[in-house]
C-alpha cells in the first residue's frame, strides 16, 4: 500500500503573539515545519500534503519551489476534522493516510513506523501515550475488553473521562477510504462548535473497524509548540537529546546543557567543547579540536589539533591542522588557515588566507588579503581594503614582517621576505628582501625641558 502524509499546519497559533506562521518558528535554528517534513520524508510518502492556512503565503514561500509538497489551503479553521477533510480529494484511494503535525515537532520516525506497522487491512492505528498530566488532551475511551470506543476531547469529556490519563497524541493513520467515510459522517455538534478529527474513532468503532492503539514510551516524541515556553522547552528538550547522541558518539562536552548545536556537527576522536558554545550551519572538526568557553562556530572546517580560545566567533572558515586562534578573534567568511597559522586576541579576518606557520597575534585587521608562509602581521596592523567604493586585495609574501601599528593600503603587494617598519602607512609595493618605513623620522632636541606647572 503507498502511503500519503497529511500534515496540519494552517492554525494561528494565537498564543505566539507573532507576526510569524507558528510553523515558521524556529527550533534548533530550523523552522518547526521543516523537522516534521523531514521526519514526514524519512517514511518515503508518495506525496505530503501540507494544509496551511494563518500565513500560508509565508509558509509556501519559505518552503520554496521543491515541489515535492503539494499546498492544501484551508481557509478557515473550522477543526482538526475539517483540515484532514480538505486534504482528502488529493489522495489516492487506495492510500495509507498518516496525520501529522506541524507543530508537534519532536516525533520520530521510528515512532511513525511503529504506528504504520500496526497497520492491517481497514484498521484505524491511534498513537496514544500514558500522561501523568492529561490536561488539554483529548482521552481514550475504553471498554470492559479494552477495546478502543472513542476520544472524547478534554471540554466535552465527563468527570469520568477526565480521569482517564491515556491521551490521543493525534498521529494517526488509517485508509483513504475509511477517513472519507467517517469524516463525512462527524458534525460541529460538541463544546468547541469544531469538526474534530477524534470523532473519527468512534465513526470507525460504529462501522466494524478496528481502531489499535501504538503507545508512544517518549513523552518527548509528542509535545506541540502553543506558545513560546513550549518553543523554549522544546527546545531544550532536543539539544539535551542531541547533546546526548553526540556524547554517545565520542564528544566531549564539558555542559551538555550549555551546548546549543543548530544544525549538523561532525568530528572525529577526542575533540572537547567548554561550555557556552553554539554551532550553527555545517561544522566539521578533526581530531583532539578544542573549543573554548563563549565561541560561536558557523559553517566550518576544522583541522585536527586546532584550538580556539574562549570568546572567539568563527564563520565560513576552513581551519587547517594545528592553528590557534583567539581568545577573541573574530574570524569571517572566507578565511583560510593553512596549517600552524595563529590568529590571536582582538584579531578580524575575512576574506583572508594565511600561509602555514603565519601568525596575527593581536589587534589586527586583515581583510581581503593573501599572505604567505611564515609571515608576522604585528600588533595593530589594518589592511585598508576599502577605498569607499571598491574593495581591494593586499598580497604579502612568504616571510614577510609587518611591524606594528601599520596601515597597508591596498590593492598592494608585500614581497616576499620585505619589512615594513612599525607605524608606516604602505600604498606602494614593497619589493622582496626591502624594507618600506614611512614614519617619520624620530626627533631628539637637546636640552628639551618639560613645562613646569605654576605655582600659586
Ligand atoms: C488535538 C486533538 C486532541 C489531542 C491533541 C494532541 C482534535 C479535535 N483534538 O487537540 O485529541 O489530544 O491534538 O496535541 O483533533 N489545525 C488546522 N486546522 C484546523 C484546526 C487545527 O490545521 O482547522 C491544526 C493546528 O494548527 C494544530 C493542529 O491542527 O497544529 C492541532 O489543532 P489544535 O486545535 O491545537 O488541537 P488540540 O486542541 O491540541
Ligand atoms: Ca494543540
Amino acid at each position: 500500500m503507498t502511503l500519503e502524509v497529511i500534515v496540519l499546519a494552517a492554525g494561528k497559533g494565537t498564543r505566539m503573539h507573532s507576526a510569524l506562521p507558528k510553523v515558521l518558528h524556529e527550533l534548533a535554528g530550523r523552522a518547526l515545519l521543516d523537522h516534521v517534513l523531514d521526519t514526514a520524508a524519512a517514511l518515503e510518502p508518495v506525496r505530503t500534503h501540507v494544509i496551511c492556512g494563518h500565513g500560508a503565503a509565508a509558509v509556501r514561500e519559505h518552503r520554496g519551489q521543491a515541489g515535492d509538497i503539494n499546498w492544501v489551503e484551508q481557509a478557515k479553521q473550522l477543526g482538526t476534522g475539517h483540515a484532514v477533510s480538505q486534504a482528502l480529494p488529493h489522495v489516492q484511494p487506495e492510500s495509507t493516510v498518516l496525520v501529522l503535525y506541524g507543530d508537534v515537532p519532536l516525533i520520530r520516525t521510528e515512532t511513525l513506523r511503529a504506528l504504520l506497522g500496526a497497520r492491517v487491512s481497514d484498521n484505524l492505528t491511534l498513537l496514544t501515550a500514558k500522561a501523568i498530566n492529561p490536561t488539554g488532551y483529548g482521552r481514550i475511551v475504553r471498554d470492559n475488553a479494552g477495546a478502543i470506543r472513542a476520544v472524547v476531547e478534554e471540554p466535552d469529556a465527563t468527570e469520568a473521562e477526565r480521569q482517564i490519563s491515556e491521551i490521543n497524541t493525534g498521529f494517526m493513520a488509517g485508509t483513504t477510504e475509511g477517513l472519507r467515510s467517517w469524516l463525512g459522517k462527524i458534525d460541529t455538534a460538541n463544546t468547541q462548535g469544531e469538526y474534530y478529527l477524534t470523532d473519527v474513532i468512534g465513526c470507525a468503532v460504529h462501522s466494524g473497524v478496528e481502531v489499535v492503539s501504538v503507545n508512544c514510551e517518549d513523552p518527548f516524541e509528542i509535545v506541540g509548540v502553543n506558545s513560546r515556553a513550549d518553543l523554549a522547552k522544546v527546545e531544550r528538550l532536543f539539544q539535551s537529546r542531541q547533546a546526548e547522541s553526540l556524547m554517545d558518539a565520542g564528544l566531549t562536552l564539558h555542559d551538555p546543557a550549555r551546548f546549543d548545536l543548530r544544525g549538523q556537527l561532525a568530528f572525529e576522536q577526542d575533540c572537547v567543547v567548554d561550555v557556552n558554545v553554539v554551532m550553527t550551519g555545517t561544522v566539521n572538526l578533526g581530531t583532539r579540536v578544542s573549543i573554548g568557553p563563549n565561541c560561536q562556530i558557523t559553517d566550518s572546517e576544522i583541522g585536527n589539533g586546532v584550538e580556539i580560545r574562549a570568546n572567539s566567533i568563527v564563520e565560513g572558515a576552513k581551519i587547517a591542522d594545528g592553528c590557534t586562534v583567539g581568545p577573541f578573534a573574530r574570524i569571517r567568511p572566507g578565511t583560510t588557515l593553512a596549517p600552524g597559522a595563529r590568529v590571536g586576541n582582538f584579531v578580524e579576518t575575512k576574506n583572508a588566507s594565511l600561509g602555514e606557520d603565519s601568525k596575527a597575534n593581536h589587534l589586527a585587521y586583515v581583510g581581503d588579503a593573501q599572505v604567505g608562509k611564515r609571515v608576522n602581521i604585528g600588533a595593530g596592523v589594518i589592511t585598508c581594503n576599502y577605498d569607499g567604493a571598491n574593495k581591494h586585495q593586499t598580497v604579502i609574501g612568504d616571510d614577510a614582517f609587518i611591524g606594528s601599528n601599520s596601515a597597508l593600503v591596498a590593492p598592494v603587494t608585500v614581497g616576499e621576505g620585505a619589512t615594513v617598519g612599525a607605524g608606516s602607512a604602505v600604498s606602494r609595493d614593497v619589493p622582496s628582501g626591502q624594507l618600506a618605513l614611512t614614519r617619520a623620522e624620530q626627533k631628539v632636541r637637546d636640552g628639551w625641558q618639560r613645562p613646569q606647572k605654576k605655582k600659586s
